[in-house]
C-alpha cells in the first residue's frame, strides 16, 4: 500500500519527510479546487527548489487560450485551434527568512516535514521545524483549502513561531504573475496527452485604485478576462508591511516562543469578456475578499468544514474489512466532488483541475465514467454537466454540418469552448458515440432525477440532435438486408480506429434514437408547450420519428455465429492477434511506442469497449453471451487507457468473478495514489475515480435501473465483512447496508418506493 495511506486514519492522507520525488507527485493528489478553480498541491517556496514540483498551476476552469493547430498537411473539416487550459498567477508563494537564510529544504535543516490531506475537512496543512544556517529555529505550520462557499476564494494560514529572541524574520508573500514559466523537457512535449506550457499565455496589469492588491489578466488570444487578488492579515498589526512588485512583505523582531499568523486570502473571479467590466469585476472581487477577511480564517474554514460534512453525509461509501482502502476510496470520491463545474456553463476535465494534462478538455468521461457519481449523490451538479452541453450545442450543430450532415448536431469528442479541439481525428472526431453516451447522460438524468421539465426541454433538444446526427451519418444498406449502419467510426476503443460498424457506437446509437422518440412521443402526448415550442424551432418533422424507429429497429450489431462473440466492428476478427503476453513491458502504453498505424491492424485495445456496451446494458445480453465476450475482450485488452479496469472489474461482478473483481476494484481505487499509469503528475485520472464509484455501487452493489426500478444484485469480496452507501432516486434518498449475509435496504427521505433485490420486489417505507 502506497505510504500516504496508513492504518491511523481512514479520512486523512499523510506523507512525511522531504524526498523531493514523493513531495512532486503529490503535488497532483493534494490539489485542491472546488469546480470554479484548483490549485496544485506544490510547496509554498516550490519555485526556488525546482526539483520539488513538477507544476505549481493553479487552474481556472476554461479558462484557455488558443492558437492554430498547424498540420504539415491538412485537410477540409480538420480541427482549427487548440483550447489549451492556462496557469493563473499562483497565490501559493510564501518566502520565509530568518536572519540571512532563506527557508527551503535544502537550506539549513527541515525536521518533522509533514503534509496531510484531510479528506473529510478539505484541508491541506504542513508542518515542520526549521533550522537555519545559524542555528536558529522556526516552528512552522501552514494550512490551505479552497473554499466552496466563496468559489473565487483560497485561503491559507501560515503559524511561525521562533525557538529564540532578537532574530530578522522576514515573511514575503506573492501573488506571482508568472512572467517566468518553468522550463519543460522534451520528454514531456512529445507526450500527446499533455501540452506543456512553454510561456506564459496572458497579459497582466496591476490595477491601483483598490485596497486590496489586485491584478486584471487577459489571454493572448481569446479575450478571456479575469481579476485576480490577494489579501492579508499578520496577527500583529503594529508590524507595517511593505508592498513592492506585487509582494508585501513584513519584518519582524523574533521573539521566543510567541507565535506570528499571517492569513492569506487570494481570489480568482469569475471569467469575463471585454476589458470594460474590468472596474466592476475588481470591485466585486475585492467586496468578497473583504467579506471573507472579516469572517478571518478561522471562520472561513468552520463554514468549509461544514460544507465538506454536508457533501460526505450524502456521498460517502462505507467499506467495513479495508481501513486503508478506505482512504483511497474516499481519495477518488473527494477529487470527483472537486472537479465538477457548477454553474451549468462549464463542465469536468479529464484531469479535473489538478493538472494541465489533456489541456483541460472536456471528454466523454464526464457523462460516461464522472456523471453516474453526480447523478445519485449529487443531481444539482450532475444537472449543471448536461447543462453545459446545452449550451455549447450549437457549435455541435456547426460541427455537424462540416461534416456535411445537414441536420442534427455532432457533439466535439474534446472541448472546452464547444468547438473540436482535436488535431488527430482517427482518436477524435471519428469517436461519434459521443453523441450517444451524451444522450444516455440525459436519459439516465431524466430517469433518476424525475426532472421532466428538464427532460422536455433541454433534453428533448439535445436527444433530437444526436439523433437527426445519427440518421444522417448512417445508412439502410441494401447488402445487409437494408440494416442500419454506421461505417467509419471509432469506438472507445483507441487502438482500433475507423471501422464500419462498431458494436458500441451502433447501440448506443440504437438506443440514442429510442431515447429521442420515447421523448417526443412524451412531449406530443403531454401537449407540453415548452417541449412543443422547442420541436417546432427546431423544424421536428413526424416521418423522423418514423426514420429513428425504423433505424433503432434495424440496427446492424455485429456477432460473429461461429465463435459466438459479439464483433467488437465488421474487421475486428479479421485482424491478428497482438501478443501482449510477450511484448516488452517498457513498450507499454503502446501509443507511446508504435505507429497507430502498427497497433491499428491487430486486434489488441486500449481499453473496454464491447465490454462497456454490455455492461451499460447488461440486461439485453445473456449471462453466457457477456461471459465469453468478457474472456474474449480481456484477453486482448492492454488497459493502456485508465478508463478501462472499472469496467473489467464490474463487469466481473456482473459475472459473479469476485476475486477479479476485488483485483480490478483495487487497481481503480488505488490507480493515482500508486501512479499506476506513471502519469499521475500531469493529473488526476478523473474518470477512473468516476469508475471507483461505479465499482462501488453498480459494480459490488450490483445496481442497476430496470424499468424505471431501481434493483441491486450486491455481492462483497471476501474480505469486506460490509458496504454502506446512499443513493438519491426520483426525491428519495436510499440508505444500502451490504453484509455477508443480508442487505439493509433504508428509505431515508421520501415517500414510499418499491426496489428489487436480486429478482424480489421490496417496499420501502
Ligand atoms: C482515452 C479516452 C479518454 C481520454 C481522456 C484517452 O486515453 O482513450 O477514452 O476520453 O483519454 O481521459
Amino acid at each position: 500500500m502506497n505510504s500516504l495511506i496508513s492504518k491511523d486514519s481512514k479520512w486523512v492522507l499523510t506523507e512525511k519527510g522531504t524526498d523531493p520525488e514523493t513531495i512532486r507527485q503529490n503535488e497532483t493528489l493534494f490539489a485542491l479546487s472546488n469546480g470554479h478553480f484548483g490549485t496544485r498541491g506544490s510547496l509554498e517556496e516550490a519555485e526556488r527548489t525546482r526539483e520539488y514540483s513538477h507544476s505549481e498551476a493553479t487552474l481556472v476552469n476554461a479558462y484557455y487560450d488558443s492558437e492554430l493547430i498547424e498540420y504539415g498537411e491538412w485537410a477540409y473539416g480538420y480541427a482549427e485551434k487548440h483550447q489549451t487550459v492556462i496557469p493563473v498567477p499562483n497565490g501559493k508563494k510564501l518566502a520565509i527568512k530568518l536572519d540571512n537564510d532563506l527557508f527551503d529544504l535544502e537550506t539549513g535543516k527541515t525536521t518533522v516535514h509533514k503534509r496531510q490531506l484531510d479528506l473529510k475537512k478539505g484541508l491541506l496543512t504542513r508542518s515542520f521545524t526549521w533550522e537555519n544556517s545559524q542555528g536558529h529555529k522556526l516552528d512552522i505550520s501552514i494550512e490551505r483549502f479552497v473554499s466552496y462557499d466563496y468559489p473565487e476564494l483560497l485561503a491559507q494560514k501560515v503559524w511561525i513561531t521562533p525557538h529564540d529572541d532578537g532574530c530578522d524574520l522576514r515573511i514575503v508573500a506573492t501573488l506571482d504573475d508568472l512572467k517566468e514559466m518553468g522550463s519543460i523537457s522534451e520528454e514531456e512535449s512529445n507526450d500527446p496527452r499533455i501540452k506543456a506550457q512553454k510561456e506564459r499565455r496572458f497579459k497582466s496589469e496591476r490595477l491601483e485604485d483598490f485596497e486590496n492588491q489586485l491584478l486584471h489578466i487577459e489571454t493572448n488570444s481569446t479575450g478571456l478576462h479575469m481579476i485576480v487578488g490577494e489579501k492579508n492579515e499578520l496577527s500583529d498589526s503594529s508590524v507595517q508591511s511593505c508592498f513592492e512588485n506585487g509582494s508585501e512583505s513584513w519584518e519582524i523582531d523574533t521573539v521566543k516562543g510567541e507565535t506570528i499568523t499571517l492569513e492569506r486570502t487570494v481570489g480568482y473571479s469569475n471569467i469575463f469578456k471585454g476589458a470594460s467590466m474590468k472596474e466592476e469585476k475588481a470591485q466585486k472581487l475585492s467586496t468578497v475578499m473583504n467579506e471573507a477577511s472579516a469572517i478571518g480564517f478561522e471562520g472561513l474554514k468552520e463554514k468549509h468544514v461544514d460544507h465538506m460534512e454536508e457533501f460526505w453525509e450524502s456521498s460517502d461509501i462505507e467499506i467495513e474489512g479495508d481501513d486503508e482502502l478506505q482512504v483511497g476510496l474516499r481519495f477518488n470520491l473527494f477529487h470527483l466532488y472537486q472537479a465538477a463545474g457548477r454553474d451549468g456553463k462549464r463542465n469536468m476535465s479529464a484531469k479535473g483541475l489538478t493538472g494541465e494534462g489533456y489541456e483541460g478538455h472536456y471528454f466523454w468521461d464526464t457523462e460516461m465514467y464522472m456523471l453516474p457519481f453526480f447523478l445519485y449523490t449529487q443531481p444539482k451538479i450532475a444537472k449543471h454537466l448536461l447543462n453545459y452541453r446545452y449550451t455549447i450545442l450549437h457549435e455541435a450543430r456547426n460541427r455537424a454540418r462540416e461534416m456535411a450532415v445537414d441536420k442534427g448536431a455532432l457533439f466535439a469528442w474534446r472541448t472546452i469552448n464547444g468547438k473540436e479541439a482535436s488535431p488527430y481525428y482517427p482518436a477524435g472526431t471519428a469517436q461519434i458515440h459521443i453523441n450517444g453516451d451524451i444522450a444516455h447522460a440525459v436519459h439516465s438524468y431524466v430517469k433518476v432525477t424525475g426532472d421532466r421539465r428538464f427532460g422536455m426541454h433541454e433534453g428533448l433538444e439535445i436527444l433530437v440532435e444526436t439523433a437527426r446526427f445519427y440518421a444522417g451519418w448512417g445508412h439502410f444498406d441494401e447488402k445487409r438486408n437494408g440494416a442500419f449502419v454506421l461505417n467509419d467510426v471509432t469506438g472507445p476503443d483507441e487502438y482500433t480506429a475507423i471501422v464500419n460498424n462498431n458494436y458500441y457506437t451502433n447501440l448506443m446509437a440504437k438506443h440514442n434514437f429510442k431515447y429521442a422518440a420515447e421523448m417526443v412521443e412524451a412531449v406530443l402526448e403531454a401537449g407540453d408547450e415548452d417541449g412543443l415550442g422547442v420541436l417546432e424551432r427546431i423544424g421536428f418533422d413526424k416521418t423522423e420519428l418514423e426514420n429513428w424507429k425504423r433505424a433503432a429497429d434495424r440496427m446492424f450489431l455485429p456477432y460473429d455465429e461461429e465463435q459466438e462473440l459479439t464483433m467488437q466492428d465488421d474487421s475486428f476478427f479479421h485482424k491478428e492477434v497482438w501478443d501482449i503476453e510477450n511484448t516488452p513491458k517498457d513498450k507499454f502504453p503502446l501509443l507511446l511506442n508504435y505507429h497507430p498505424l502498427t497497433i491499428y491492424r491487430y486486434q489488441v485495445n486500449k481499453q473496454a469497449d464491447t465490454v462497456l456496451a454490455q455492461f451499460l446494458f447488461s440486461d439485453e445480453f445473456s449471462q453466457e453471451q457477456k461471459a465469453r465476450d468478457y474472456e474474449y475482450y480481456e484477453s486482448v485488452t492492454t488497459h493502456d487507457s485508465s478508463l478501462s479496469r472499472s469496467v473489467f472489474g464490474m463487469m466481473a461482478s456482473d459475472l459473479g468473478e469476485m476475486d477479479k473483481a476485488y483485483s480490478y476494484f483495487m487497481d481503480t481505487a488505488l490507480m493515482d495514489i500508486t501512479d499506476m499509469q506513471s502519469n499521475t503528475k500531469d493529473g488526476v485520472h478523473a474518470a477512473n475515480m468516476g469508475g471507483t464509484w461505479m465499482s462501488m455501487v453498480y459494480g459490488f452493489g450490483g445496481m442497476r435501473l430496470l424499468n424505471d426500478t431501481l434493483q441491486f444484485r450486491p455481492r462483497l469480496p471476501k474480505d469486506w465483512t460490509r458496504v454502506t452507501f446512499k443513493v438519491q432516486f426520483r426525491h428519495r434518498l436510499i440508505k444500502v447496508a451490504i453484509g455477508k449475509e443480508d442487505t439493509e435496504y433504508t428509505l431515508l427521505k421520501g415517500e414510499p418506493l418499491v426496489i428489487r433485490h436480486f429478482d424480489e420486489e421490496k417496499h420501502l417505507d
